[in-house]
């Protein structure tokens, strides 16, 4: 039997994803209107930012229960107003699914929330790992300077549920003021 070479390649310095099967999503800023705080500094900004990215390998289709999707978010450093550029936000869709992060490259705040309302937040750094349990919404925001890249893995069919959080937000917001890193 002939052992194949791995078909796909994930880099151990920032997870950056190539072979076959992956795809590649770019977030602008023009995406996600309404979701800062500060309106007057988003719209003073250029709609074509790019705020994040996200590379996917998907060996499997989108609702294929028991598969596996495995990606990498790359987020640009910087800030609307004083709040951190940060990922749109989701719950799953089927609600119960969970996930796993961790931290690659970069200074990060993972935020989660329950379906109550109840906010937490941790740090990410390279090297740190985190549990997204089932029925808690989950965004990324880059506090640091440089890019922030995050690694993730998550059932194919756990599908992403924005409308929640377009309404309502996590019930916190990440913020630099006066140079320190807030949740307010
Ligand atoms: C997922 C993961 C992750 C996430 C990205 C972008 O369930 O797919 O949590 O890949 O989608 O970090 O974040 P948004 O989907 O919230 O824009
Ligand atoms: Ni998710």
């Amino acid at each position: 039997m002939e052992i194949k070479d791995p078909r796909n390649h994930f880099s151990k310095e920032n997870g950056a994803l190539s072979g076959e099967k992956t795809s590649k999503t770019i977030r602008k800023l023009k995406d996600m209107k309404g979701f800062y705080e500060d309106e007057e500094a988003f719209n003073k900004m250029d709609p074509e930012t790019v705020l994040y990215e996200v590379e996917m390998h998907a060996p499997v289709k989108a609702g294929t229960e028991g598969g596996l999707f495995f990606g990498t978010s790359f987020l640009n450093p910087g800030k609307v107003g004083e709040e951190f550029f940060m990922t749109k936000g989701h719950f799953h869709e089927i609600i119960n699914r969970a996930e796993y992060y961790w931290g690659l490259e970069g200074e990060g705040v993972l935020v989660f929330m329950d379906e109550d309302g109840n906010a937490s937040a941790e740090k990410v750094c390279p090297g740190s790992l985190h549990f997204v349990p089932g029925k808690i919404a989950h965004r990324l925001v880059n506090t640091g300077d440089t890019k922030l890249a995050v690694g993730a893995c998550w059932p194919a069919d756990a599908g992403h549920q924005y409308g929640p959080i377009a309404e309502s937000g996590f019930g916190v917001r990440i913020k630099e003021k006066n140079g320190t890193i807030i949740a307010e």
